[in-house]
């Protein structure tokens, strides 16, 4: 009877790609996929330490993993991805629970390292960051009857913000060859797969060994003609290295959808050398200026921190009025969190939790205004959306529009995958509501 095991991923985008590269490879060795943990023989969660609230969740989700251990003692239990990667071998010590450590560039090797525990009961920590660990293909159907799907186009980052741990737990950047991309887009496409969104810590450095003139607007230009390809996203991008070729790939390419995530973090100039960030605030706007040139209806986003270590009133209100000039349509806010070793940490002038927490709200409120009053806009307008499935109620349908606002309509026709024509109805800060207009778009 082939063995269960269970997958749990916190963290981003890359966290999600990687546990479907650990699933696939299960799969193709003598595992199936289980819903609960309780039925698996093989436990893993995939962690992300980004920020401490993110590190003590999957403490917890541990501690309850290890006591479903206790009812089955033969569970294996593994711990994968950026807290792995961090903490290494002294989680062994720390969790007498837990099997094995897997650090974020050794996902490939979990059949050797599952082999080891289960042949010789040893504990074992790979973390070795000085290697590569994307697929080299994808196990036929495993994307079958999904709509969207990430590709990863390079791992690691080189950009040391220096609040940030990212760099310390993926290493350093490399590009996957254009051909291997290629090829995964059309293995996605083949399974049914409409929209692809690229991933990379800063996707404008995206380089490859091979051709370092091959950038990401090439890249971008060759997924273009991807036959049965309807929409490419992509994420993150870095102002820093935000080029006027892939300004222009926004006028060109009819396949990009209109829309950039471009974190910005601060609107003071002061915090974001402090950040090491390598802009300024008049640079940002200038880029946003020229995106909106290039492509009117391009929907912008944006992650901001709150409390930077030294962040003044200022500061922070140099934040909220960047945030009114630039009119995001949406924004993810964070209060700063100090991460061990990396270089603001060890910053004097820390915030307070409290001055933190005020000044999150003040950010969030202001940006909920904002959403609100550009999701307003749509009112009455006819969108394009991807159908995704049926909206969380269950009575709708549910899609989103190329610029990512989330739409919930009523279906007489359109089904899964179909980009349909809806008219907005109401919107709301999270969602717009609609109607099916046509089933072309
Ligand atoms: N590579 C991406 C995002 C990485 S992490 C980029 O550069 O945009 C996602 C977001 O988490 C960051 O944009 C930042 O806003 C936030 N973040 C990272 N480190 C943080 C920290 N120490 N405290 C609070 N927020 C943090
Ligand atoms: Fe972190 Fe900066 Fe790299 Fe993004 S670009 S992952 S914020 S170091
Ligand atoms: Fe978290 Fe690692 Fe992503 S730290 S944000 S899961 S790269």
């Amino acid at each position: 009877m082939p063995r269960k095991f269970y997958i749990t991923t916190m963290g981003c985008q890359m966290n999600e790609y990687d546990s479907d590269y650990l699933s696939q490879l299960l799969l193709q060795d003598r595992f199936e996929a289980s819903r609960r943990p309780e039925d698996a023989d093989l436990i893993m969660i995939n962690t992300c330490t980004v920020r401490r609230k993110a590190e003590q969740k999957a403490y917890s989700l541990l501690g309850r993993m290890v006591s479903i251990k206790r009812k089955r003692p033969d569970t294996i239990i593994g711990l994968v991805g950026c807290i792995a990667q961090q903490e290494g071998a002294q989680l062994l010590e720390r969790f007498p629970g837990l099997d094995f450590v897997l650090g974020t560039r050794e996902i490939g090797r979990i059949g050797e390292v599952l082999d080891r525990v289960e042949g010789t009961g040893e504990r074992i920590a790979a973390t070795d960051l000085n290697k590569t660990s994307l697929p080299s293909g994808h196990l036929p159907g495993y994307f079958a009857g999904k709509v969207k799907g990430y590709l990863s186009i390079m791992e690691g980052c080189d950009n040391f913000c220096s609040y940030c741990i990212v760099p310390y737990v993926r290493g350093r950047e490399v590009s996957r060859p254009p051909k291997e991309i290629l090829s995964e887009a059309k293995s996605l496409v083949s399974q049914g797969v409409k929209e692809i969104t690229l991933l990379g810590q800063n996707v404008n450095s995206y380089r490859p060994e091979e051709d370092d003139s091959f950038g990401f607007p090439s890249l971008l230009r060759e997924l273009e003609e991807v036959d049965g390809l309807r929409r490419i996203r992509f994420t993150t991008s870095h102002p820093k290295d935000l080029s006027d070729d892939l300004i222009r790939c926004f006028r060109e390419l009819r396949k990009l959808c209109p829309h950039i995530h471009l974190p910005v973090q601060s609107g003071s100039n002061r915090v974001l050398k402090l950040m090491n960030r390598g802009y300024t605030r008049e640079k940002y706007a200038e880029l946003i200026q020229r995106l909106r040139d290039a492509r009117p209806d391009i929907a912008v986003t944006s992650d901001i921190i709150v409390g930077f270590p030294g962040e003044s009133d200022e500061d922070f209100h140099l934040t909220l009025d960047l945030i009114r000039k630039i009119q995001f349509d949406s924004i993810y806010s964070f209060k700063y969190s100090d991460r061990k070793g990396t270089p603001a940490a060890s910053l004097g002038h820390k915030v307070s939790e409290e001055i933190k927490a005020k000044r999150l709200s003040t950010l969030q409120a202001l940006q909920k205004s904002i959403t609100l009053s550009k999701n307003k806009l749509l009112e009455g307008k006819e969108v394009e959306v991807l159908v995704e499935g049926p909206s969380k109620r269950g009575r709708q349908l549910t899609g989103r529009t190329d610029t990512n606002k989330v739409v919930n309509f009523n279906h007489h026709t359109g089904s899964l995958g179909e980009l349909v024509k809806v008219k907005i109805k109401r919107s709301f800060a999270n969602s717009l509501r609609g109607e099916i207009s046509s089933t072309r778009a």
